[in-house]
C-alpha cells in the first residue's frame, strides 16, 4: 500500500478542534515531535483568527518542549493526562483557566482508554523507525500507550524518524491484555521474559499521513550526582547490603525499579559502584543515562523498561553499540513495564523520590505545599504498592534549608504509610517495617531529619501529646507549610 507522505504542516491540517489524540512515546523518548509543533502553530494560527482550536491529549508519561511545551504555550491543549514535566504545561495546569490535567497511575491509563473510561483516541500519532506497507510499524525509543491509541484511533499519523536506526527492530515487546473477564495471566516471570511481538501491527488503511523526520528525543540532562545525593545512594546501598546480609533479600539479589529524576540517577550510579550487590537486573520504567553506564561495566545484567530516557550521546552510544546492547534491553507497553501483578511476581526492590515525607512514612511526591502539581504521580504507586521492598528517598531539605522534606503530615497524599517500608535521606534510614506510628515518627526525625529540624520536629511530637494512634495537633499539622507560605522559610515555624 503506497502511504500518502506529506509534511507535518500538511499533516497538522488533518487534525480538528476537538480532537482527541494519543501519542506514541514515554517521557520525552519516541514521542512525535514535528506534527505536534505545527499543531501549536496551527492552533496559534486560528486562534489569531477568533476560531476555537483545542484537542485532548494522551501519551505515555511526560514528552518534551515540541509537544508539551510548543501546545501548552499556544492554548492548544483541552485535557491532558497522565504525567507531565514541561514548565509551560505546569503553569497553565496551575491556573484557573489553563489546561485540565488529571493525575493517573501510568499502568493504568491503556486499560482506562479501552474501558471507555476516558473520551477514545481519534487521532493517533506514532513515531516510528520503520513501516512496512502490510502495516508493521517498528517504534523508536519508547513503547508507552502506542498500541492501544493505535487500535481505538480512527486516524494514524506516524513520523518516520531515521534519528533512530531500523535496527531497533526485536528492542520492543508489544502486548497488549485482554480486558475483564478475558484477562489471562501475563507470561513475564523475570525482566527478560518476552511475551509479545517485536513489531506494532497497525491497520494500514487508517494511516492518513507519513511524516519524516530526523529529530532528536528532547530528553533534558540530569545534574551530576552531587554530596548530597551521593550520600542518599550510598544510604540506600547501605541498607540493602544489610539486608542481603541478613538473608532477606536472596543472594542472586532481586530486580530493581528506580524512579525518575537526578536523584534516582544518582543512586543507580551508587548502587552500581558497591562491590557487596551482585551484578542485577532492573524491571523498571525509564532506563536514565545510569543504568547504560552500569550495562557497559557488567553490573547490570539486563534492563526491561518502557522507554530508553537518556540523554542524546548515551543514545546514539547505544545505537553505535547495537551488537552489545540490543539483546540486554527491552522495551514494553507501560500497562506491562509497570504491571502491579508482574512487580508483586518478581519481587521489585523499588526506589522512588518524594517532594515531602512526614513523620509517620506518609508520602507526596507531586504537590508542592499541597496545591501546585509538579509533575505526576508517574508509576510510583504502581511499583511502590506492590514491592518486595518499597523505598522512598528525599534530600531531607529544599531550597538551601528554607524548606525541611520532612513535615508532620504531608501536604497531598500520594503513597500511604502501609505501602511505604523504607525512608532514605542524607542523613539516615528509617526502616518503618513492623513499627507502630509513635515508632517511626521517633525513627524518621532521630535519622532522616535535617538537624536544622529535628528540635522543631520533636517539639511538634510534644504539642500533639500521646492521644491516639497517630498523635496529630490538627491546629499545627500543616503549620511549617503555613510558615512557609507566609515568610518563606519553615525553620520560623513557632507551634500554636
Ligand atoms: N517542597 C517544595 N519544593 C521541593 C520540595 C519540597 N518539599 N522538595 C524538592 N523540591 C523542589 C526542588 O528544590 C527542585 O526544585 P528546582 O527544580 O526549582 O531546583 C525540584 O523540587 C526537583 O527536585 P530534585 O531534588 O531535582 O529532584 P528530582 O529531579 O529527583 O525530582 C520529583 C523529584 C519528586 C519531582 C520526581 O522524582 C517526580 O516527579 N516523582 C514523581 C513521579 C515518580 O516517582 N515517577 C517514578 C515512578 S517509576
Amino acid at each position: 500500500m503506497a502511504y500518502p507522505f506529506m509534511t507535518a504542516g500538511q499533516a497538522a491540517e488533518l487534525i480538528n478542534n476537538g480532537d482527541v489524540i494519543g501519542l506514541s512515546g514515554f517521557t520525552p523518548a519516541g514521542v512525535p515531535k514535528a506534527v505536534t509543533k505545527a499543531l501549536a502553530a496551527r492552533a496559534e494560527a486560528l486562534h489569531a483568527r477568533g476560531e476555537a482550536f483545542q484537542i485532548g491529549l494522551y501519551t505515555g508519561a511526560s514528552t518534551g518542549d515540541s509537544t508539551d511545551g510548543a501546545l501548552a504555550r499556544a492554548k492548544a491543549i483541552s485535557f491532558r493526562t497522565p504525567y507531565q514535566s514541561n514548565k509551560d504545561l505546569r503553569a497553565s495546569l496551575n491556573a484557573p483557566d489553563g489546561a485540565q490535567y488529571f493525575d493517573l497511575h501510568l499502568s493504568e491509563l491503556a486499560q482506562n482508554l479501552r474501558y471507555g473510561f476516558l473520551p477514545r483516541p481519534t487521532v493517533a500519532i506514532i513515531e516510528a523507525c520503520d513501516l512496512t506497507e502490510s502495516g508493521e510499524v517498528v517504534l523508536t525509543s519508547a513503547v508507552g500507550i502506542s498500541p492501544t491509541v493505535a487500535r481505538l484511533a480512527d486516524r494514524i499519523i506516524i513520523e518516520l524518524n531515521s534519528r533512530h536506526p531500523k535496527a531497533l527492530r526485536g528492542m520492543h515487546d508489544i502486548y497488549e491484555p485482554a480486558d475483564p473477564p478475558y484477562r489471562k495471566e501475563i507470561p513475564v516471570y523475570k525482566p527478560s521474559d518476552r511475551c509479545g511481538s517485536p513489531i506494532l501491527k497497525i491497520d494500514p488503511k487508517k494511516v492518513v499521513a507519513v511524516v519524516e523526520t530526523q529529530l532528536k528525543d528532547e530528553v533534558g540532562g540530569f545534574h551530576a550526582p552531587d554530596e548530597i545525593t551521593a550520600r542518599i545512594g550510598r544510604n540506600v546501598v547501605e541498607f540493602l547490603t544489610g539486608e542481603l546480609r541478613a538473608g532477606r533479600i536472596p543472594a542472586s539479589f532481586l530486580p530493581i525499579q528506580s524512579g525518575v529524576g537526578n536523584i534516582a540517577n544518582a543512586v543507580m550510579a551508587e548502587l552500581g559502584e558497591s562491590k557487596e550487590i551482585p551484578a542485577f537486573e532492573m524491571y523498571t520504567e525509564v532506563v536514565q543515562d545510569a543504568v547504560i553506564g552500569l550495562m557497559k561495566e557488567g553490573r547490570i545484567k539486563f534492563a526491561s523498561g518502557c522507554s530508553l530516557t537518556v540523554t542524546d550521546p548515551v543514545l546514539q552510544e547505544i545505537y553505535d553499540n547495537m551488537s552489545y546492547f540490543h539483546d540486554k534491553i527491552v522495551l514494553r507497553p507501560q500497562e506491562i513495564s509497570n504491571n502491579p501483578g508482574l512487580v508483586r511476581r518478581m519481587g521489585l526492590i523499588t526506589i522512588n523520590t518524594a517532594l515531602e515525607a512526614d513523620i509517620y512514612g506518609n508520602i507526596n511526591s507531586t504537590h508542592v505545599t499541597g496545591t501546585k502539581m509538579m509533575n505526576g504521580i508517574g508509576g510510583s504507586c504502581d511499583f511502590t504498592r506492590n514491592a518486595y521492598i518499597s523505598i522512598f528517598t528525599t534530600p531531607a531539605t529544599a531550597k538551601n534549608g528554607a524548606i525541611s522534606s520532612i513535615v508532620p503530615m504531608v501536604s497531598h497524599l500520594d503513597q500511604s504509610e502501609h505501602s511505604v517500608k523504607v525512608l532514605i535521606t542524607e542523613h539516615g534510614i528509617a526502616d518503618l517495617r513492623g513499627k507502630n506510628p509513635r515508632q517511626r515518627a521517633r525513627l524518621i526525625i532521630d535519622n532522616c531529619v535535617d538537624p536544622i529540624y529535628r528540635e522543631l520536629l520533636n517539639d511538634y511530637l510534644k504539642v500533639a501529646g500521646s492521644a491516639g494512634q497517630t498523635p496529630h495537633s490538627l491546629a499545627n499539622a500543616l503549620g511549617m507549610h503555613r510558615t512557609f507560605v507566609e515568610t518563606g522559610d519553615m525553620r520560623n515555624t513557632h507551634w500554636v
